[in-house]
């Protein structure tokens, strides 16, 4: 990007993260999975119009369950250099918030253009998250016990002493036996594996690993957030359907080829922000009062590692003024 020393985007972008956590926080609890994602895109959408890039959303979501969406190829941010790759998840973990569950993130990367991997038509992929320590003891061609072994060693501790987050889906059954064979604890949940990815990159978090399927679309976010921890994350598509494995043959004969944090972010020129919509053990829900609404998000950037947890307060009465997104009632 050309005017990369001078800029952390990334600042910019936690405006639009916290604006889609604000606008879908509304949903919590309600069971309308679809309308928290709707206004969250929405507000999204709205405020990437304001961000000097000309950016392509390479990661949209929502072809995986038909859900609202920004659209892979929508052109966002106000047209301005830089040119840009642009990752979306207005709504990270649907259910968490139509359910008013832990761990409901808005989040959104931005890389130097063409420098995200594209997942074409890959919808699930699997995924082996560490922090720095232990970055260079995974490697997902070996089972889950001999990483658990290699990881406990660099971390120097027993495997028993391990945490591994895992996304509850009957796909990991088998997963979740070996690694209960290890001694090692699991953190079943049932959705928000950019939250385990996010977990599992930073170190003393409570998690150490996280291990699994998950969604593609949340690999390459979490990818561009373990690559700003200086984390260690391999990943390797897995299609969970024979559709889904005729598609992505189709598209690539390599399609099981691993996939590293350099496969997937291909560029330092890269940021990522995410804003708690629930409470969660990094980033706390947003929080109405009276007068105001809390947001508190995470904004990292690649180049620098830098990492700032931004608590945000906004009025609640200026901001029904200046927006034409509804973010709490107004008496
Ligand atoms: P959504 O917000 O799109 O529902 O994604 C939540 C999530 O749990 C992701 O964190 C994860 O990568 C993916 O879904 C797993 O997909 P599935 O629920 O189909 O197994």
């Amino acid at each position: 990007m050309s005017d990369r020393p001078q800029r952390n985007i990334a600042m910019e972008l936690v405006r639009v993260t916290e604006a889609a956590a604000m606008a879908a926080a509304r949903y919590m609890g309600t069971g309308d999975k679809e309308g928290g994602d709707r206004a969250a895109v929405e507000a999204m959408r709205l405020m990437l119009s304001t961000v000097d890039m000309d950016g392509v959303v390479v990661i949209g979501e929502g072809e995986k369950d038909k859900a609202p969406m920004l659209f892979n190829g929508e052109r966002v941010g106000n047209g301005n250099p830089p040119a840009a790759d642009v990752a979306v998840d207005p709504v990270e973990g649907t259910n968490l918030l139509a359910l008013g569950r832990p761990n409901a993130l808005s989040v959104i990367a931005i890389a130097e253009r063409w420098s995200l991997w594209n997942p074409g038509p890959s919808l699930y992929m699997e995924k082996l998250v560490v922090d720095r320590r232990a970055k260079d003891a995974i490697d997902i061609r070996l089972s889950p016990t001999e990483n658990l072994h290699r990881i406990a060693e660099a971390l120097g501790r027993p495997v028993r002493e391990l945490t591994v987050f895992v996304l509850d889906k009957p796909r990991h059954q088998a997963l979740v036996n070996e690694i209960r064979a290890t001694g090692a604890r699991i953190s079943l949940q049932t959705d928000g594996d950019v939250a385990g990815a996010l977990l599992a990159c930073l170190p003393n978090t409570g998690i150490d690993v996280l291990m699994g399927i998950g969604g593609t679309p949340e690999g390459v976010l979490a990818a561009v957030a373990v690559k700003a921890a200086g984390g260690g994350m391999q990943a390797r598509r897995a299609p969970q359907s024979d559709a889904e494995y005729q598609r992505v043959i189709a598209a690539d004969e390599e399609w099981d080829r691993i996939l590293t944090l350099d496969d997937l972010v291909q560029s330092d020129d890269a940021f990522f922000a995410a804003t708690g919509i629930t409470d969660g053990p990094l980033l706390e829900g947003v929080r109405y009062y009276s007068e105001e609404i809390t947001t508190h998000s995470l904004v990292m950037r690649v180049r620098t590692g830098t990492l700032r947890y931004i608590k945000a307060i906004h009025h609640i009465e200026k901001l029904a003024r200046v927006s034409p997104i509804t973010y709490a009632e107004t008496r």
